[in-house]
C-alpha cells in the first residue's frame, strides 16, 4: 500500500496482527455468521473474491469449507499479503492472492462473474461515496446468484450510540484479553494505542451507520438486504443479486451449519 497518502499503514498491519485477538469483538462469531449467509452449497463450484483479506484467515476457512470453490484474496499491505500467501499456499491454484487498492477501480474487472464478494473490517476505510460506488460496482459484476457479504465497523447517528459502541467494545476487549491470554496486557496495549475508534476517532476510519449502508445496498440493486449480527459497533450485513422467492424458510442451500463454520474459523485463525 502506498505510504505517501493518508490511510492504512504497514505499522497498522503489524499492530492489528498483534491486537486482533482483542481488537475485534467476537471475531469468530462474526466470521461464522457471514459464512452461513453465502448463497452456495458446500459441493458447488463458485468464485469468491475477498476485498482486504488481511492475513487470510477467513479465506482459509472458506477454502476448507467449500472444496470446489476458487478464491481471489486481495489486500494493499505487503505484510498482510505475505501472511495470506503463507496461509493459503496449501490450496494451490484454487486460491490466488493479489495486491490492490480498495479505493481505486482498476481491480473491478477481477470481480466479474464472482459468486460471492466478501470483506471484513475494511469498507469503513472508504468515504461514504466510495462505499456507494463499491456497492454499485459489485452489484453490476456479480453472478446472477451472487452476494456481497460484509462484516464491518458501523457509525452511530447520536452521541449515545457512539458511547454505547465504545463501552461495549471496551468491555468485550477486556473479556477477550483475559479469556485468550489470561492477562490484561493486550487490552492495556489496545487502550494505549487508542484503538477503540468509537472513543478515539481517526480520519482513517469513516464508518457509516448500518441503516445508511443497507439503504445504499438497496439503491445499488441488491435484494434481500439484511443485517444478521450487530454488537459493539460491528455488524455483519449484505445483499444478493437475486431475491429469494417470498420470505419462506424455503429449501435450504446445502451450506455449512453455524457450528461447522465456527469450527473452520477457529481452525483457520489458529493456523
Ligand atoms: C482491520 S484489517 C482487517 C483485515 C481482515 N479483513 C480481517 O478481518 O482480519 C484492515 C485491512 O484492510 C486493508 N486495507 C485498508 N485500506 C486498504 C486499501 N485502501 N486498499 C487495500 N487494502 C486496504 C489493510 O491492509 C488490512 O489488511
Amino acid at each position: 500500500m502506498s505510504q505517501d497518502r493518508p490511510g492504512w499503514s504497514e505499522e497498522d498491519s503489524t499492530l492489528y496482527e498483534q491486537l486482533a485477538l482483542v481488537a475485534v469483538p467476537c471475531r469468530e462469531e462474526q466470521l461464522a455468521t457471514l459464512i452461513t449467509q453465502i448463497p452456495f452449497g458446500v459441493d458447488e463450484s463458485f468464485r469468491i473474491v475477498e476485498l482486504a483479506c488481511g492475513g487470510g484467515s477467513l479465506a482459509r476457512a472458506l477454502m476448507e469449507l467449500y472444496p470446489r470453490a476458487t478464491l481471489l484474496a486481495m489486500d494493499g499491505s505487503s505484510s498482510m499479503l505475505r501472511a495470506a500467501r503463507q496461509r493459503l499456499v496449501g490450496f494451490g491454484s484454487r486460491a490466488e492472492v493479489a495486491s490492490f487498492d480498495l479505493a481505486a477501480d482498476d481491480w473491478y474487472v477481477r470481480i466479474e462473474g464472482a459468486g460471492c464478494v466478501i470483506s471484513t473490517l475494511a469498507v469503513h476505510h472508504l468515504p461514504d461515496e466510495g462505499k456507494r460506488r463499491l456497492f454499485r460496482s459489485v452489484f453490476d459484476r456479480l453472478h446472477q446468484t451472487g452476494a456481497l457479504l460484509i462484516a464491518d465497523v458501523i457509525a452511530g447517528f447520536r452521541p449515545q450510540t457512539w458511547g454505547l459502541h465504545a463501552d461495549l467494545y471496551d468491555r468485550i476487549a477486556k473479556a477477550q484479553s483475559l479469556s485468550s491470554t489470561g492477562s490484561r496486557n493486550l487490552v492495556e496495549q489496545l487502550e494505549r494505542e487508542e484503538w477503540n475508534l468509537f472513543r478515539h476517532p481517526d480520519p482513517v476510519d469513516m464508518p457509516a451507520t448500518i441503516g445508511e449502508q443497507l439503504a445504499w445496498l438497496g439503491e445499488a440493486g441488491f435484494r434481500d438486504v439484511d443485517c444478521w449480527w450487530l454488537r459493539a459497533g460491528h455488524a455483519v450485513f449484505g445483499g444478493y443479486k437475486t431475491a429469494w422467492v417470498g420470505k419462506s424458510h424455503g429449501v435450504p442451500i446445502n451450506g455449512p451449519s453455524y457450528d461447522h463454520a465456527l469450527t473452520a474459523v477457529f481452525d483457520a485463525l489458529a493456523n
